[in-house]
């Protein structure tokens, strides 16, 4: 949500800041702007509402030069999008320019205070201004009459920390004045931003994928970390200027990991890896031998691992769809009481804890600013709080307990696909590890093993209903939504395809248990608001036959997702029928979902939106 790119080197700056903005776009995309400092002190400013396209055209007209300078692309807390309200701010002086990701909460005070003080130049209706504004001025207070390089950087550092003293909320920020050359300075509370580490170059970046093409070595910062950063050098300390160790990594992927390729969306490319992702979910975690799993990373051992009595999975969105997925499945393998919490809800209620929960959060990004809340209020409480990431350096991964890394890659698509089909594998590998400490025998545990390792191959048949599917989108491209049911483990399905449909088709969507239907949906049934069942042949199926029958009465069409010999009893009730290959309940959810992410892409591109930047969304959101 929102993203920063921050350069000091010797290449031109405009170009990898722009460069580093397309890459970063997806986290938030309704305006963008850069500020690149030249060889005369001038700071060039160019912002515009929009797409990052539209920044590109207008350096075309109006380019800047520089080898130091700060950029963002936004999507909007405060203030409308407008020219105005777009990064970076500027401080009354109009030499400081910051770039900020995150809500400065008490920026209507700090604002009467700096107006009280005489200061009237405020140009934007943004929190981010005010913090310039104050860092301006301290600066401006403390270095009246310093002329040497060294002292301006240093008082600037101080103004920095001063300011952030005084922030209530939270901020990655970067920012640069033109009076201290070839210098920016970083700073981050709950909102992420990482160095990277070039040769004669550095970078400030709200997420790596914007630098991976320069430098894979990377610095994370913590929760209030400020970072200062020349040419050749870096020092990060703290807000109170202790200095300290900090660990330079290796990004584990590369440049080319976040190209589209030959797909015309990284959505539609993200859907089509799961074979491989799911594998590489599973990948050295199943002891075939033993009929279960290992995860080594969960940091317990196994009488720690014995003594779980009740199992709390807290998520929000896509994530908190694949948690319910697990709630059925820890239940229906492990025996073991577990619940699913909105980490919006779980971070701010007094959830009952017995001694022998344990919490999981479950985040691709792992910067999910609720997420991370409910993160810190279970271990605050002190329970064991383990995560299940896909980002391996995330916030969430770096203060959890213990936890499973999804493998799964950048996820890009805004509308989350692959990271779901891996967070369901994840739990199901839990599920079969405390199946096991209990009441799942060797034989059981051999059988979800085998199901497991079939799933790649079978994701493969599934994508290849995507023609199939397509057609389906094209005959239903004028309804006026969606409704989607499904019982049991299919249940968190309807969910989840109610969701992608929404996001992406901008169509009303909702997901509901079949049986559901009866107490009150059922009344909007009609001919141009198809009912989509996730209806395998399973110990449900007849149930969701008479939800079926139920739907066709009243005229509604229905696309049915089946498997085994469901599809001949669908026959004469179901508009479309699509059918899955048959495999187990427990592992059905990996496979049901495929075709309901590919259903809303289709429909959404049919509809002409914008698949991988849908309307108001944005990738990771790390406000509340
Ligand atoms: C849906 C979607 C969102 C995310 C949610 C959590 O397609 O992308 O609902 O699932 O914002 O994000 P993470 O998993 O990064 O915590």
């Amino acid at each position: 949500m929102c993203g920063i790119v921050g350069y000091v080197g010797r290449a031109k700056a405009a170009p990898i800041l722009l460069d580093g903005l397309r890459r970063l776009e997806y986290r938030g995309y309704d305006s963008a702007g850069l500020a690149v400092v030249n060889g005369r002190h001038e700071l060039q400013t160019r912002k515009c509402a929009g797409r990052i396209a539209a920044l590109a055209k207008l350096m075309v007209k109006k380019p800047v030069s520089g080898s130091f300078g700060v950029s963002h692309t936004r999507w909007a807390t405060h203030g409308k999008v407008t020219n105005e309200n777009a990064h970076p701010h500027f401080d009354a002086s109009g030499k400081l320019a910051l770039v900020h990701n995150g809500v400065i909460e008490n920026y209507q005070t700090l604002r009467e205070e700096l107006i009280s003080g005489g200061d009237t130049n405020f140009r934007s209706e943004t929190d981010t201004e005010v913090l310039a504004h104050l860092i301006g001025k301290l600066y401006d207070e403390s270095c009246a009459t310093t002329v040497d390089t060294p002292q301006k950087k240093a008082h600037m550092l101080e103004a920095v920390r001063a300011a952030l003293q005084r922030v209530i909320g939270t901020y990655g920020i970067a920012l640069i004045h033109s009076d201290v050359p070839e210098f920016m300075i970083g700073a981050r509370r709950g909102s992420p931003l990482v160095l990277g580490v070039g040769k004669g170059e550095n970078f400030l970046a709200s997420d790596v994928s914007a630098i991976v093409a320069y430098t894979r070595d990377a610095v994370y910062l913590n929760d209030f970390d400020v970072v200062a950063v020349d040419r050749e050098k870096f020092e990060i300390s703290s807000l109170a200027g202790e200095t300290g160790d900090h660990q330079v990594s290796k990004v584990e992927f590369t440049a080319e990991d976040i190209k589209k390729g030959d797909y015309a969306h990284y959505m539609l490319k993200e859907i089509f890896e799961q074979p491989g992702t799911v594998r590489d979910a599973m990948r050295g975690r199943l002891s075939p031998e033993e009929c279960t799993a290992r995860l080594g990373g969960l940091n317990m051992t196994p009488p720690q691992l014995r003594d779980v009595g009740r199992i709390i999975l807290t998520g929000c969105g896509t994530a908190l769809h694949a948690g319910r997925v697990g709630e059925y499945l820890i239940e229906a393998l492990a025996n073991i009481p577990t619940e699913v919490e909105y980490a919006s809800e779980f971070r701010h209620r007094n959830t009952p804890l017995t001694r022998e929960t344990l919490v999981f959060t479950i985040s691709q990004s792992g910067e999910t600013a609720d997420t991370l809340g409910a993160l810190r209020e279970s271990r605050r409480k002190g329970f064991r709080t383990l995560g299940i990431c896909n980002n391996v350096a995330s916030t969430i991964a770096r203060e959890s307990d213990g936890g499973v890394y999804m493998h799964a890659g950048p996820e890009i698509g805004v509308a989350a696909t692959k990271s779901f089909t891996s967070q369901v594998v994840i739990l199901t590998l839990i599920g079969l590890l405390f199946g096991r400490m209990r009441t799942l025998s060797t034989a059981e545990g051999s059988r979800i093993i085998e199901s497991l390792e079939a799933l790649p191959e079978q994701i493969e048949t599934v994508l290849k209903l995507s023609d199939q599917i397509k057609e389906i989108a094209k005959k239903y491209a004028d309804v006026t939504g969606m409704l989607f049911f499904g019982r049991q483990f299919n249940f968190p399905i309807a969910l989840e395809g109610a969701l992608k449909m929404k996001e992406i088709t901008y169509l009303f969507a909702e997901g509901h248990p079949s049986a559901e239907l009866k107490h009150g949906i059922i009344a909007l049934i009609r001919p141009d608001l198809p009912s989509v069942f996730i209806a395998p042949d399973d110990g449900v199926f007849s149930k969701n036959l008479n939800n079926i029958e139920q739907v066709k009465a009243r005229k509604g069409p229905v696309i049915a997702l089946t498997s085994g010999n469901g599809a001949s009893q669908l026959k004469t009730l179901a508009n479309e029928i699509v059918t899955l290959p048959e495999a187990p309940d427990c592992v059905m959810p990996v496979l049901s979902v495929i075709p309901l992410q590919l259903l809303a892409y289709h429909l959404a591109v049919e509809l002409r939106r914008d698949v991988d930047k849908p309307r108001n969304l944005a990738k990771s959101v790390t406000v509340e």
